[in-house]
């Protein structure tokens, strides 16, 4: 079976890869789809970026790759066929939005299955969002991102100044 986890990973967090991780155990192929455009948000890292930060990421997982689309999800779905497409919920807030994707997707195409994977609760007050707030005021996100990509907000923060 393989499933599709989409978002647009700007950048991944340790919440995110707690999903991969956990997919990447119960699943024959996990694909992490970028969505290259976002009408609703302006990212703070490129396509090229945020999907090679991904990829470090994820090298140890073998049966993990990292992708990118555009356009409505539930086609990148079907021309792909994925089984499932995996969203994480954090939290009750999440659930809402999350619940709204899953059937308007589902309204669009019927073949396209919503699974809900609880985050971990360790990183449950995890989102790309807070972490770059705080890396923005030069606080400490070691806890919240890989090494990597901890070292990648700092240098676009310090490229702003
Ligand atoms: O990480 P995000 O920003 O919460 O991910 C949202 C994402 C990429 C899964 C969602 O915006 C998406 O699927 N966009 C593609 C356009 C689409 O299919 N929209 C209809 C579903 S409401």
């Amino acid at each position: 079976m393989k499933i599709v986890y989409p978002g647009s990973f700007d950048p991944i967090t340790y919440g995110h890869l707690d999903i991969i991780r956990r997919c990447s155990m119960k699943f024959d192929e996990v694909v992490v789809a970028v969505l290259e455009n976002n009408n609703k948000k302006k990212t703070l890292f490129s396509l090229g970026e945020r999907k090679s930060l991904i990829e470090e990421s994820v090298e140890e997982l073998e049966n993990v790759r990292v992708d990118t689309f555009s356009g409505l999800l539930v086609d990148y779905v079907s021309e792909n066929q994925f089984d499932f497409v995996v969203r994480g919920l954090r939290s009750v807030s999440d659930f809402e939005y999350e619940f709204q994707m899953a059937l308007v997707n589902h309204q669009l195409d019927a073949y396209t299955e919503t699974l809900f994977m609880v985050t971990s609760s360790r990183y449950s007050y995890l989102s790309s969002s807070i972490v770059k707030e705080v890396a923005s005021f030069s606080g400490q996100v070691d806890l919240m991102v890989p090494a990597h990509v901890a070292m990648a907000l700092k240098n676009k923060f310090q490229e702003g100044e």
